[in-house]
């Protein structure tokens, strides 16, 4: 029999072509289980209405649980015909419990309610996949940190040489913006923690059932829409969601961009682990970061779905229109990448070993302790801008002459100014650049210490 939810008032089925144009089952499927749980909830209200009899009930919960096991099984399965899962749903609830009872269920609702709230607690459950994945991610990126608590390497500004820094106090740099995602991802589930059930198709129902009863049954804490025209119309949750995501990407391939330069023959700061990289076809001795460059590209994806969704809400009139089918499979699609990555990308992190020799080398090169020569002369009671310009004719001699600042000699020192007295020695170590940065969210081994702390113990409360 024709299975579509609106054929009374026409005398004619669908066209293939808008069959086609219109079937959404292929990718709105997997809320399937979650429209079980709403068409249970719905059940209940109904009951408590007077709407349907205890014994109606029991049917009603029996048939939708032989349903969800033969979804789960495979046994029963949507079809184009079936336009989208609510609608297959209904087939295969008729299927089971016949016309009369299994015709009752959709009193008082519409997939206009049904699918805002579905979509919703979608999101929310992977919203806590994503953040579990995210607090694995960050878990190695504080375990590398605490492994190397003693290597250098240069810091960059402009991808130039700037001061050196501790490798762990840059890894947990990166480790603090994933903290701010998740942080994120927390408040827009508090926010979105809010049930359009009820809302019908715009206008809510006149069957007087309990939207606050459906809000609790599905894990909203009992906060039902407080506007039955935003509950069906809105999807700000979603695009919001989709930035989220995108951020989360963005973040990552800025980390990817890092590990694909330091594993470079050039840089030459790390080494992949076999399992975590990919050869090539032609060239036997290739070893790609691929993770990370999919990392980076995918990130490129992830901003492409929220534009895109962004683009199909813009000018969309109140409350429910089509265009709004298309919501779902970009924010599905960030979901699937995101998760697939964030899996790989903390085994890539956890397994990459670290050259603390080549850092190390590197740290004090293109006289990056040119500032600590400033501010050295600065506590001896110089103004700053004098300081700079001696500490930068130092740098003019070394450039001239071919050797770093530490190998500049006392005369060379004295030549520049009286002021450079031998002691100046003292802060052209790396390691007396990195300890005298000791101060707060400083790069000295002992700040980084206590930054680590205090990030494991956000870990553990996030
Ligand atoms: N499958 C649709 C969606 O995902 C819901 C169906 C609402 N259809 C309708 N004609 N009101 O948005």
């Amino acid at each position: 029999g024709d299975v579509r939810l609106w054929g009374g008032r026409f005398a004619d089925g669908p066209s293939e072509a808008l069959e086609q144009l219109s079937a959404s089952v292929h990718f709105d499927w997997r809320l399937a289980p979650y429209d079980i749980a709403g068409s249970r909830a719905h059940a209940r209200v109904l009951h408590t209405a007077g709407l349907l009899t205890g014994d109606e009930l029991e049917r009603m919960l029996a048939g939708l649980d032989q349903l969800a096991a033969d979804v789960r099984s495979g046994a029963f399965v949507g079809t184009v015909a079936d336009e989208d899962v609510h609608t297959a749903l209904e087939r295969g609830l008729l299927e089971r419990l016949g016309p009369d009872l299994g015709g009752k269920l959709r009193a008082g609702r519409s997939r206009n309610d049904q699918v805002a709230t579905l979509f919703r607690m979608y999101l929310r459950e992977h919203a806590r996949v994503i953040g579990g994945l995210l607090a694995d991610l960050q878990a190695t990126l504080a375990d590398l940190a605490e492994a190397h608590p003693d290597v250098a390497m240069p810091g960059r500004t402009h991808l130039q040489h700037a001061q050196p820094v501790l490798f762990g106090h840059h890894v947990l740099a990166h480790a603090q913006a994933l903290a701010r995602d998740v942080e994120r991802l927390r408040q827009w589930d508090e926010r979105t923690a809010v049930s359009p059930y009820g809302s019908g198709a715009l206008a809510g129902s006149s069957l007087g059932l309990d939207p606050e009863a459906v809000a609790r049954d599905l894990g909203f804490e009992g906060r039902s829409a407080a506007n039955s025209i935003d509950g069906t119309a809105a999807r700000d949750f979603a695009a919001e969601f989709a930035f989220v995501t995108a951020m989360i990407g963005v973040d990552l391939s800025r980390l990817a961009e890092e590990v694909i330069l330091w594993n470079t023959k050039e840089f030459s700061f790390v080494t992949l682990h076999d399992a975590f990289s990919t050869g090539s076809s032609i060239m036997p001795q290739k070893k790609n970061p691929d993770i990370a460059e999919l990392a980076r590209g995918k990130s490129g994806r992830l901003i492409g779905n929220l534009t895109g969704l962004l683009a199909t809400l813009k000018a969309l009139p109140l409350a429910y229109n089509r265009d709004l089918q298309e919501d779902k499979e970009p924010v599905f699609d960030s979901c699937d990448q995101l998760e697939m990555l964030l899996s790989a990308f903390a085994g890539m992190m956890a397994t990459l070993t670290v050259n603390r020799q080549r850092m190390a080398e590197l740290a004090p090169a293109g006289f990056s302790l040119a500032t600590d020569v400033a501010e050295w002369l600065v506590k001896r009671g110089v103004p700053f801008r004098v300081a700079h310009e001696l500490a930068g004719e130092c740098v003019r001699v070394c450039e001239s002459t071919g050797v770093e600042l530490d190998e500049l000699s006392d005369e060379q020192f004295a030549a520049i100014s009286p002021l450079l007295t031998p002691q100046v020695r003292e802060v052209l170590t790396v390691s007396g650049a990195l300890a005298a940065r000791d101060g707060r969210g400083g790069t000295a081994p002992v700040a980084v210490a206590r930054q680590l702390a205090e990030f494991r113990t956000d870990l553990e409360r996030q």
